[in-house]
């Protein structure tokens, strides 16, 4: 089968690789698209996503496919099921997985980070992280319930309720699937900041989101917001969440930010104003939601898909040699 190897910091090599075996728990699956993202990026220079990648491996964690194989344990799924895959495998052993924190789980291994992915013909997964997609949601689609379910995850942690007032800060892919789902979740309005005027717009038109901001010409509002998410990632961005929040807000910070970042906050604030500031990680357990989104209608990813690239265009992807890209998807299958 074909894969795109990563080999090195910053290298990928195409190379023909043997059918991978399945345990008989496994799944054997053919790649039908495989969704590139920030993680992609940073495993690809040599840093760390949700875990570290070690060379040779192939990426890939935002998969959807159709079954080819199953091990002889496997009763969730069956040869010619499509399907998409949670990367994220816990070792339901430690500490955080005993107390019902899996996402924490000291053992954290994932399909395209720890062992290989999508960005090949085929790849294998344990059946435990393996769903059987509904009919109307299609293969291409179904590479967008990873990050979905991420963001699931996120809303997860905060409570939200009928008369909140939401601002999401960040006009990325993920910002974009916030002001859906924050949506599909009952708030009462929900804006958005970011710096393409284009995007904010098709929210608007598309999304029902509200108000707009461009942060390259406007200040987001101060004071404003019972709930703020940060989708960007910068302290700047943290700063203007966290002063976005009225009395009783809850901030969730969802971007990842530099490792040796930092921002600062009024410390008197957290007290006065009772503050929550809520971090996420990843998706335990989220993936049933984001593919019930989907299969409802409540959330429709296709318009933000901008790019279907080839494995070979990848690399050009992660050197930012493709301008203009919205999300882009990588069709592996044929
Ligand atoms: N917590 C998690 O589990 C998790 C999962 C997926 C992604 N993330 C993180 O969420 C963040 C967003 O992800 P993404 O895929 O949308 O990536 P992205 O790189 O597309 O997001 C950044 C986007 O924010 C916008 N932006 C940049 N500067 C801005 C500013 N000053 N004001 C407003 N908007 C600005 C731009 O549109 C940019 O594209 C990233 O930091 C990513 O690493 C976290
Ligand atoms: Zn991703
Ligand atoms: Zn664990």
């Amino acid at each position: 089968m074909k894969a795109l190897v990563l080999t090195g910091v910053k290298e990928f090599e195409i190379q023909e690789l043997p059918t991978p075996e399945i345990k008989p728990s496994e799944v054997l699956i053919n790649t039908a698209y495989a969704g590139v993202c920030g993680t992609d990026h940073d495993l690809y220079a040599g840093r760390p996503g949700s875990a570290a990648a070690v060379p040779p491996i192939v990426l890939g964690h935002e998969n959807s496919g159709v079954v080819a194989a199953v091990g002889a344990e496997v009763t969730g799924v069956k040869v010619g099921d499509r399907v998409a895959v949670d990367p994220n495998i816990y070792c339901g052993q430690c500490e955080y997985c005993l107390t019902q924190r899996p996402e924490l789980c000291d053992h954290l291994s994932a399909v395209g980070v720890t062992r290989d992915g999508g960005l090949a013909e085929q790849f294998t997964a344990p059946a435990t992280v393996v769903y059987k997609l509904p009919d109307n949601v299609s293969l291409k689609d179904a590479a967008a319930i990873e990050p979905i379910s991420c963001a699931v995850h996120g809303v997860d942690l905060l409570k939200l309720r009928p008369y909140q007032k939401a601002l999401i800060i960040g006009d990325g892919f993920m910002g974009q699937l916030f002001a859906q789902i924050v949506q599909a979740y009952g708030v009462h309005q929900v804006d958005l900041a970011g710096i393409f005027d284009e995007k904010l717009r098709r929210n608007q038109e598309l999304f029902g989101v509200k108000n707009v901001f461009n942060t390259t010409r406007e200040d987001v509002p101060t004071d404003a917001y019972d709930v703020i998410i940060e989708a960007v990632g910068l302290p700047q961005t943290q700063a203007q969440a966290v002063a976005a929040a009225k009395k009783g807000a809850q901030v969730l910070m969802f971007g990842v930010g530099p490792q040796e970042a930092h921002f600062e906050m009024n410390t008197y604030d957290i007290y006065k104003k009772q503050l929550t500031i809520q971090g996420s990680f990843i998706n335990p357990l989220t993936f049933k939601d984001a593919i019930s989104l989907l299969e409802s209608g409540k959330m429709n990813v296709a318009p933000l898909i901008s790019h279907e690239l080839e494995l070979e265009e990848v690399q050009d992807f992660l050197d930012g040699k493709i301008k203009g890209v919205s999300k882009a998807v990588v069709k592996v299958g044929r």
